[in-house]
């Protein structure tokens, strides 16, 4: 590997497959993405990229995995914004976000959509929010557990209906949606590119998306703003990593290969396809991702925080 012995010996980097650490679990959101990365990026790295369903603790447990992987150019973490809100919403978090990893880039930015089973009562969100504010905890609410971008949304939904659901959470939202098609759980809150192919198919609900505007992707939808949620958004972003240490030569390397697949078309009209914007090249960087990554520790702890909402 790069980190010890003679590299022109070892052959250069990389010289083996790649381990790509996904938080949640595998046919969701966080995994589309990551796979769909991986296999373009792979073309230009000439070594496959193994994505590794790591899951557990709303995503920590990955990111505590990485943050204590070796520093040797073939273990990376994507992550989407659980990497900011894990500060705040656990007090005896294992890692340090700002600290423990070496910054790779961001990808790209997902919208959600707020879901229900397809039998829930209500039709469009203004008759969801009197259903949601008459049912309370009766409302059974699935998410991928304290750090996941469904618990933030559902959170946020919450805090602005003025009601508590039940919440029941899963090791990512691939089983959640799954327990929503089968009717175990009533509504969901999750990315488009898990949810799109559900949404067209008339498998569920969909009672607005989370984005400021509307989407490209489903220009029908309403936002959740439109209907009475003002100033309602999450956006969901993502970023790589690798532990602190990584050498820069790996780190610059994996970083081209991710900004090149940003132009490859197999991996930027899927994302299109399911309602995912590719970050601009100013993000695309190790310093780009870090200083956003800052942006929104200082953004979600403020809102966690006021939400009283954690772990010990
Ligand atoms: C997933 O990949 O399962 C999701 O990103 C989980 C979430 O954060 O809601």
């Amino acid at each position: 590997c790069l980190a010890s012995g003679n590299a022109a010996a070892q052959g250069a980097y990389p010289n083996h497959p790649i381990s790509l650490v996904v938080p949640f679990a595998a046919g969701g959101p966080t995994d589309v993405v990551a796979r769909s990365l991986g296999a373009s990026m792979s073309k230009t790295l000439g070594q496959s990229i193994v994505v590794e369903n790591r899951t557990g603790a709303g995503g920590t447990l990955a990111s505590t995995h990485v943050a204590r992987a070796a520093p040797d150019g073939y273990t990376f973490l994507i992550h989407h914004n659980g990497m900011a809100t894990a500060p705040a919403l656990y007090r005896k978090l294992p890692f340090n976000p700002l600290t423990d990893f070496a910054y790779v880039g961001q990808v790209a930015d997902v919208p959600m959509t707020l879901l229900g089973r397809k039998d829930l009562p209500p039709a469009d969100m203004p008759a969801f929010i009197k259903y949601a504010r008459e049912n309370g905890d009766k409302v059974n609410l699935a998410n991928a557990g304290l750090g996941a971008v469904s618990q933030l949304c559902g959170m946020l939904l919450q805090e602005s209906l003025g009601t508590q659901f039940t919440t029941v959470p899963y090791a990512g939202t691939a089983p959640a949606l799954t327990a929503l098609l089968g009717g175990q759980v009533d509504v969901l809150c999750d990315q488009t590119t898990q949810t799109i192919p559900h949404i067209k198919a008339d498998r569920v609900k969909l009672y607005g998306v989370t984005t400021l505007d509307r989407i490209k992707a489903l220009p029908d939808a309403p936002t959740l703003q439109e209907n009475g949620l003002k100033g309602f958004e999450v956006k969901v972003w993502h970023g790589v990593y690798a532990p602190k240490g990584t050498p820069p030569e790996a780190v610059a390397k994996f970083n081209a290969a991710l900004r090149a697949a940003l132009k490859d078309p197999a991996f930027t009209q899927k994302m299109a396809e399911l309602g995912a914007e590719i970050v601009p090249e100013s993000k695309q960087t190790p310093e780009g991702l870090q200083t956003w990554l800052q942006t929104e520790i200082d953004k979600w702890g403020g809102i966690i925080r006021k939400a009283g909402v954690y772990a010990d």
